[in-house]
């Protein structure tokens, strides 16, 4: 981390994601800090980054913190689990000083590899994420003892924005997913995607509720406090700040399917930075 040193403590929490989904982790930093004013960016006319390459996301995730900094952010919380695996250091080199950068994976790879019961861990992620390989790599860096195993559940993401989810055709690919050989044996599992805290009840339900469910948002709210105090950049107000919401390209669905990922009404605002 930089030394906040031309920070201040009244600025903004930036917050990006490839669309509405990291509103789950605004929501997790909101309720930790309600008085930190938020700043969020959801580029939905590149939605999914699941899919895309590496160096799409490096350029997209690259151009919002740009976004953010002209926003004069004292932090850039990159909420998505896609552009975290594959852009954070390429944020982080070119936002330098100039803020502090938070991934969303970081804070999950340290929560686990503290647990010294876990031996056996899952992730369900997009493919981008799993393809790139890092959890298993930070959690073998940061404890040796643990093992991970990844499977990408690319059906999910749609079918959680459309709200179809607690039904039975979503119980079906749940399971149907969860049961994979792959990850049939863990001792918790990683919901390595924006979108999942959404159905964790039903991931749970599928468990019978034995296994622990590794949720990336209330980690990084947890962190974002931590960095933020270490650097005496909690904001000192204590009114209700007003929050910005911006995606990339305004669409009526959008705005609708907001409700289900934040817990206020939200207006999105297009910020058309791509045309
Ligand atoms: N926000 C993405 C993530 O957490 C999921 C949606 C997408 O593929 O863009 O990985």
């Amino acid at each position: 981390m930089p030394e906040s040193v031309n920070l201040t403590a009244n600025q903004p929490i930036g917050i990006f994601d490839s669309g509405i989904g990291g509103l789950t982790v605004a929501r997790a930093i909101k309720d930790k800090l309600p008085h930190e004013k938020l700043i969020y960016f959801g580029d939905t006319a590149h939605l999914p980054y699941g899919d895309k390459s590496p160096d799409s996301i490096k350029y997209y995730s690259i151009r919002i913190a740009q976004f953010m900094l002209d926003h004069k952010c004292k932090m850039i919380v990159i909420a998505c689990n896609t552009a975290s695996a594959l852009a954070y250091e390429a944020v982080k080199d070119f936002v330098g000083k100039r803020a502090l950068v938070v991934n969303v994976i970081d804070p999950v790879v340290e929560k686990i590899a503290k647990d010294k019961t876990l031996k056996s861990i899952g992730v369900i992620a997009t493919k981008g994420t799993i393809k790139s390989g890092i959890h298993a790599s930070k959690i073998k860096k940061a404890n040796s003892n643990q093992n991970v195993q990844g499977i990408a559940t690319p059906l999910l993401v749609p079918m959680i924005e459309e709200g179809f989810f607690n039904n039975n055709i979503s119980r079906s690919i749940i399971a149907s997913y969860l049961s994979r050989p792959k990850i049939k044996n863990i001792d918790a599992l990683i919901l390595g995607c924006t979108h999942f805290p959404l159905i964790r009840p039903e991931i749970e339900e599928y468990y019978n509720h034995k296994i622990p469910l590794i949720d990336a948002a209330d980690e990084v709210a947890i962190q974002v406090e931590h960095l933020l105090k270490k650097h005496k950049l909690l904001t000192p107000s204590k009114k209700k700040p007003v929050h910005q919401f911006y995606v990339s390209d305004f669409t009526d669905a959008f705005e609708k399917s907001t409700r289900f990922f934040f817990s206020e009404a939200i207006r999105l605002h297009e910020a058309r930075i791509w045309k």
